[in-house]
């Protein structure tokens, strides 16, 4: 999703803040611009497409020092050079950059083009510039405080003027913004990955809040001048998970690591002396974790598969009610916080509009809210009542792969401690941790069987739609598969429950309508197998990911893909790759995009 930068120091602008936009561009984005002070006048450059194409109609020579710059993603007006930011007030003297949306900007524009004020784009954002326009007299960070009031929605802004050389003023409110300190420079973003290459020390802000920027400062505060103190903060994210490291794609690359994902989430956190789990982070002890008598996890996307994949366990394991709720749903639905619940927000990136939304919205009902994010100092990581770190480390793919089975992990282990301080014996926690322990080398063993997952794709990439079916915990992955092959290869695709192909979906079934079915040895593999001879007497054609050596399903299935045996609740770690891997190259075959497939994006930072 959008993405803006600014910087401020003694480097060539230029350079900086198109090294910054290319780390942001796995967030997804269809236009790119920058604007540099250059003397009594700004350069603003802007062009539809890649970062390379404005990349290459920068001149050659230095010429600023200071500038912000924008990755796009269309909402309010079509993907076009005029609509790409940063945008300029009617005498080019201001310029600003902003994520998120302005709702009232319509009236905003009508009062000021009665002023006279003359648009260049179709964009909600304009209207800002022109406001600053407005109001300016010779003060930056004064006019933004003005104009912030008459903002309705959601904001991350970054504002210069040609007569403020030196300065940048930046604001968020529901859409972040990120401080970076350097040695004489400053740097401004909505997400840490733009400046970790030049500086590690940062302030996160917080809705509300103001910055002005200059090389060798800066200060916070908010609307109404009252100074906010902030702590500056160390990041560790890694700069180098940013190279493919010789693979074609980040998915790609991403699906690899899932081991090691795996392995990191759980170091430290799997007590086998005591036979439970440890998280330190969810700042509730075991006697708070005794009083509580429902869970519900909320998220979008991936992130909600993986919290339904969970409530099948809690509810199984710690023998408590459990529920998943869609964030965007949530979020307006005047949701009934009741006691004794705990809540999890559940995200890979941290700034899922709708998630942070629906945080807020609980916690304002009086709900105590955990997260479970990747992006360390996210919005919501800092903002919910504590929580866990999936460490599953950059995910840089649009598709969502490492994320969902770290995001597992951490699930899996808060399951077991609640079910160790409830119902389950030292002996069943043993065993759970010992299968725990399997799951890096099971993965690893499928992993490794993906020639043959490519030559099931390379039979199968042409149909036009697919259906994903599961039961029970497996469920939500059958749903996950299907999300992971529409959204990078553009092929229709539906996740069901198996047990509701009868209840309508079996009318799609014909030749041209492969199913996946996921049929593990468990306790409902009987039923699976029941609906497999179903679609197959209706000449519909099955692939199967099955348990190794289950001829049952060898002799019904057309193709099969083969995982280990483990655990039965363990399932949904292994069988989910093969479907990650068959998305993939589906995607590779049809030579999409496979990284920024179109029209979505990274990190979905408006509603
Ligand atoms: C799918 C995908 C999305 C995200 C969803 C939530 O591959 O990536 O469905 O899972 O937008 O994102 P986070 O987890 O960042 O809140």
């Amino acid at each position: 999703m959008c993405g803006i930068f600014g910087y401020c120091g003694g480097k060539k602008a230029s350079e900086i803040l198109i090294e910054g936009l290319k780390r942001l561009e796995y967030r997804g984005y269809d236009s790119s611009g920058i604007c540099v002070g250059n003397g009594s006048k700004f350069s603003v450059y802007k062009r539809v497409g890649k970062i390379k194409v404005l990349a290459d109609t920068l001149p050659e020579k230095p010429f600023g020092h200071n500038g912000i710059a924008h990755t796009r993603w269309a909402t309010h007006g079509g993907v076009t050079e005029a609509n790409a930011h940063p945008h300029t007030d009617c005498n080019e003297k201001i310029a600003i950059v902003h994520n998120g949306i302005i709702e009232n900007y319509q009236q905003l524009k009508d009062k000021l083009l009665v002023k006279g004020h003359k648009f260049k784009s179709e964009t909600d954002s304009e209207v800002i510039a022109h406001l600053i326009e407005e109001v300016f007299n010779g003060d930056l960070t004064k006019a933004v405080k003005q104009v912030l009031p008459m903002l309705k929605g959601t904001y991350g802004l970054i504002a210069m003027h040609v007569d403020c050389p030196d300065v940048l003023v930046g604001a968020r409110n529901g859409s972040p913004l990120i401080l970076g300190i350097g040695n004489n420079e400053m740097f401004l973003a909505s997400d840490v990955n733009a400046m970790v290459a030049y500086t590690k020390q940062v302030v996160y802000l917080n809705d509300k809040e103001i910055v002005t920027v200059t090389p060798d400062g800066f200060t916070t505060s908010d609307v109404q001048d009252n100074a906010i103190h902030k702590d500056i903060t160390m990041v560790e994210t890694d700069g180098e998970s940013f190279d493919k490291q010789g693979y074609n794609h980040f998915m790609m690359k991403e699906i690899a690591e899932q081991t090691e994902a795996i392995k990191r989430g759980m170091v430290g956190r799997l007590n086998v002396d005591e036979a439970t789990g440890h998280l330190g982070g969810l700042n509730m002890d075991n006697a708070q974790l005794l009083d509580v008598e429902r869970i519900v996890l909320v998220a979008a996307g991936t992130s909600y598969y993986a919290g339904m994949t969970a409530s099948y366990l809690i509810e199984n394991l710690v023998r408590i009610p459990a529920r998943v709720e869609l964030a965007s749903e949530l979020r307006y639905k005047n949701i009934i916080v009741e006691k004794n619940t705990l809540y999890f927000v559940i995200s890979q990136s941290g700034e899922t509009a709708d998630t942070l939304f629906a945080l807020r919205e609980l916690q304002r009902k009086g709900a105590h809210v955990l997260g479970i994010c990747n992006a360390v100092g996210s919005t919501i990581a800092r903002e919910t009542d504590g929580g866990v770190y999936i460490h599953s480390g950059p995910e840089i793919a649009v598709a969502s792969t490492k994320a969902f089975t770290s995001q597992l992990t951490a699930l899996y282990i808060f399951t077991l401690l609640m079910a160790r301080i409830r119902h389950l014996s030292f002996e069943q926690g043993k065993e759970f941790i010992n299968a725990f322990n399997e799951l890096p080398a099971l993965i690893e063993e499928i992993l490794s069987a993906d020639d043959k997952i490519e030559q099931i794709a390379d039979k199968y990439y042409k149909s036009q739609s697919f259906m994903f079916l599961g039961r029970g915990i497996n469920y939500p992955v059958a749903m996950e598969g299907a999300l992971k092959l529409k959204e990078i290869s553009y092929i229709h695709a539906e996740g069901f429950g198996a047990g509701e192909l009868k209840h309508g979906p079996i009318a799609l079934i014909n030749e041209q309508t492969p199913s996946f079915f996921l049929v593990p040895d468990d306790a409902l593999r009987d039923k699976n197998i029941s609906n497999m001879k179903e679609v197959k007497a209706r000449g519909g054609k099955i692939i199967a990911v099955c348990t190794n050596g289950d001829d049952e399903v060898k002799e019904i299935a057309d193709d099969v893909i083969e995982v280990p045996k483990i655990m039965p609740c363990f399932y949904p770690f292994l069988l989910v790759v093969p479907l990650q891997l068959f998305a993939y190259h589906c995607a590779v075959k049809l030579g999409r995009d496979v990284d920024q497939p179109r029209n979505l994006a990274k990190s979905v930072t408006v509603e």
